[in-house]
């Protein structure tokens, strides 16, 4: 058997296109254009190749974008205020704090400092509660695992009663989408296992899985003797194991690898995720669609 890859960077397409049509439709009746504030402190390279693609896709969707870039030196007080003139901004649905923050920085208090209700990334106690409860509470799913589940759905992989097994306990990934494939609806309605670094037997409880979800940050970790025939396997693990010259641009490039040994995995399972070109590309995309959602909120037609 070889598995059907499921290319994130295909379906991301997908979705910005009707994102696009959406935006376009918005701003034709009600003259209005989600906002997004995207705040960077500091020079992280990896913090700004992630905030340069988050920027790039909004003004691609013809949102309004704020791109607001302050020095590491920024104190907290000063972040909070910030935060705060964002909250009163009525053209903003949207504000997204990059992480990691510098070490003088209470990440936790700049988090929860956010509206609720512009909380596109879903970190605030407040949606990671409506996330728990479901249903039409759920406001802002986080952006990971909201992406984790569209693969599935656009996929075609029966979740009702399916057994899903989800490596890794993280408040980004694992928790998360735990939660969401337990929930009632469409999508969802899964049996739900969670496994982390003290359970006993990983590859049992893998071996159970009709989706396995395998978000560890540890290259190679799943066996493919662990998968179950016919499987479907989402691999949110991206580890950088080493560098590579770009054959067209000259430029280092980090070699990434899944948390699965996809070669061997692709023969066992039915369906799998590459990385990268899987889970990935799906992150930003679903910011998108949570920062339209916001503002479809406000507008009461979401
Ligand atoms: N840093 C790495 N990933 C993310 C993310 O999804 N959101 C934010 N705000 N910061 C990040």
């Amino acid at each position: 058997m070889t598995a059907k890859l499921i290319k994130g960077s295909e379906i991301r397409e997908q979705i910005l296109a009707e994102i696009k049509d959406e935006v376009n439709k918005i701003k034709k009746d009600k003259g209005v254009v989600p906002g997004l504030v995207t705040i960077l402190v500091g020079k992280n390279p990896a913090s700004v190749s992630y905030v340069t693609l988050k920027i790039q896709t909004a003004e691609q969707l013809g949102f309004k974008e704020v791109q607001d870039n302050q020095p590491e030196t920024i104190s907290e007080a000063e972040l909070l205020a910030l935060i705060d003139k964002y909250n009163k901004d009525d053209s903003i649905n949207g504000i997204l704090v990059q992480l990691p923050l510098p070490k003088h920085i209470n990440e936790k208090k700049v988090l929860n400092a956010i509206d609720p209700d512009k909380d596109v990334d879903g970190f605030h106690p407040v949606n990671v509660g409506r996330l728990m409860i479901g249903g039409s509470e759920v406001k802002f799913p986080p952006c990971t695992p909201a992406g984790i589940q569209e693969l599935i759905v656009r996929a075609g992989v029966p979740t009702s009663g399916a057994e899903v097994v989800v490596v890794g306990r993280s408040n980004i990934v694992g928790k998360p989408i735990a939660m969401m494939m337990v929930q009632k609806g469409q999508g969802a309605n899964s049996t739900v296992t969670m496994v982390h670094t003290a359970t006993k037997d990983l590859a049992a409880h893998c071996k159970r899985a009709d989706i396995l979800i395998v978000a560890a940050g540890v290259p190679g970790l799943v066996k493919p003797e662990w998968i179950k025939p016919g499987a479907c396997v989402i691999d949110v693990g991206v580890n950088r194991v080493g560098e590579k010259v770009n054959e067209k641009t000259g430029k280092k490039v980090a070699i990434l690898r899944g948390d699965v040994d996809f070669d061997e995995a692709v023969k066992v399972a039915g369906w799998i995720t590459p990385v990268p070109g899987g889970v990935g590309p799906m992150t930003i995309t679903m910011l998108m669609k949570n920062t339209l959602k916001s503002l479809k909120f406000k507008l009461g037609i979401a």
